[in-house]
C-alpha cells in the first residue's frame, strides 16, 4: 500500500429524497416502540442527579448519565453504525491482529462483537464507568480509565486501536489521537468513528424548529465547557499531524426520522430518530443545569418539544457520521 490519503463521500445528500407516500411506514413504529434493554448495570457509587446516574470516577468529567436508559441508547447507536457501515465493526484493512483496545468502550458492545469475530485477538475496552457486562468472551476485558490523562500503556503495543462517538465527550482530540499513534505498532492501525453532532438539512426545514434550538443550546454549552461537538470533519487533519500514513478518510449522510423515500436511508433515518429520541434528556440535563442555571422543568420542556419536531415529516434533519483510519509507519 502507498502512503497517501484519500477523502471520499460515499453518499451524498441529494441521494436522500423524500418520501412522500406514507402507506408503508407502519412496521418502523413497532420498531421504535419494541427496543428493549439488553444490558445490565453494575451498582456503584455514582452520582445522582435530576434522576439520572452519572460517572464516579473523575467525577464530573463526561456530562451523560451511565444508567440502564443511557446505555439501551448506546447500543441503539450502535446498531446504526453497523448499518450504516455493511454491519462491519471497523473499515482499517487489519490482518489478524493480537493485542487491541477500543477507548471509551460505553456498554463494551463493540469490543465484545470484535474480540468475538477475532478470537486470537487480547481485547480491551476502557471507560470511566464500569457498566460493561460480567459474562463476556474470554478474549475481552474492561477497565476503568480516563483516556485524557496520560496512557499506563506500554507504548508500540497494540494493533488496533479504535474509538467511536466521542463527540461532546473529549476535549482534545488532537492530544488523543497523538497518544494513540505513540501506543500503536509500527505498522498498527487507528480507526476513529464520529461525528458532527448538529443536524442540519438541505432544504432549510430544520431552521427555526425546537429540535435546531435543542441543538444550538445544548452542543453549545458542551461547546462552551470545552468538549467538541463536531470532531467528524477533524479527524482526518489530527490523524495527518500525528503522523499517520495510507490515512483514509469516508463520511457517511445519515438521515434522522422516516421522511426518506429510499428504503435504507429510511430504515436508518428510523434508527437515527430512535437514538436521538432516547437521548434528548439525558444529553442536555447536566450541560445545561450545571452550566447553564436551567431548571430540570426547563430542559424536559425543550427535550419534549425537539421530540415532537423529530417526529415531523416535514422536517429533514440529517447527521454527517465518519471513519477515519491511519496507518503507523513500520518505520
Ligand atoms: C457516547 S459514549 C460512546 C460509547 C462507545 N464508544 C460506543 O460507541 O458505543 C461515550 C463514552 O465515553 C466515555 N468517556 C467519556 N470521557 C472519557 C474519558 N476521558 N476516558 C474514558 N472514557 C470516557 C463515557 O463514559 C461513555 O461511555
Amino acid at each position: 500500500m502507498t502512503e497517501q490519503t484519500t477523502t471520499t463521500t460515499n453518499q451524498t445528500p441529494a441521494n436522500v429524497e423524500v418520501d412522500t407516500s406514507y402507506e408503508n411506514d407502519s412496521s418502523y413504529g413497532d420498531e421504535l416502540s419494541s427496543y428493549s434493554a439488553s444490558l445490565t448495570s453494575s451498582v456503584l457509587e455514582y452520582r445522582h442527579e435530576n434522576g439520572r446516574r452519572y460517572h464516579k470516577y473523575r467525577d464530573g468529567s463526561y456530562l451523560l448519565p451511565n444508567d440502564e436508559k443511557e446505555n439501551d441508547r448506546l447500543d441503539m447507536v450502535h446498531e446504526l453504525c453497523l448499518q450504516v457501515l455493511n454491519r462491519k465493526l471497523y473499515l482499517a484493512p487489519i490482518k489478524n491482529p493480537q493485542r487491541v483496545i477500543d477507548l471509551a468502550t460505553g456498554t463494551g458492545i463493540w469490543a465484545i462483537d470484535f474480540a468475538d469475530e477475532h478470537p486470537q485477538a487480547e481485547v480491551i475496552g476502557c471507560d470511566l464507568s464500569p457498566i460493561q457486562p460480567t459474562l463476556v468472551p474470554p478474549n475481552v476485558k474492561f477497565l476503568v480509565d480516563d483516556i485524557e490523562s496520560e496512557w499506563a500503556y506500554e507504548r508500540n503495543s497494540f494493533d488496533f486501536i479504535h474509538a467511536r462517538s466521542l463527540a461532546i465527550s473529549i476535549r482534545d482530540f488532537g492530544k488523543l489521537i497523538k497518544q494513540c499513534y505513540r501506543s500503536t505498532k509500527p505498522g498498527g492501525w487507528v480507526e476513529f468513528q464520529d461525528w458532527n453532532g448538529y443536524p442540519y438539512s438541505e432544504d432549510g426545514s430544520l431552521d427555526g424548529t425546537a429540535l435546531q434550538r435543542y441543538f444550538d443550546n445544548v452542543y453549545g454549552a458542551f461547546e462552551e465547557a470545552g468538549y467538541d461537538a463536531r470532531p467528524g470533519v477533524k479527524l482526518e487533519e489530527w490523524f495527518k499531524e500525528a503522523g499517520f500514513v495510507n490515512i483514509h478518510a469516508e463520511k457517511f449522510v445519515i438521515p434522522c426520522g422516516v421522511w426518506p423515500k429510499d428504503p435504507h436511508f429510511k430504515k436508518l433515518g428510523v434508527w437515527a430518530q430512535a437514538g436521538v429520541e432516547a437521548g434528548l434528556e439525558g444529553g442536555a440535563l447536566a450541560a445545561l443545569t450545571r452550566f447553564k442555571n436551567w431548571t430540570k422543568e426547563e430542559v424536559l420542556l425543550l427535550a419534549s418539544e425537539a421530540r415532537a419536531d423529530g417526529r415531523k415529516r416535514d422536517i429533514h434533519s440529517m447527521f454527517n457520521f465518519y471513519v477515519v483510519y491511519g496507518q503507523r509507519p513500520e518505520n
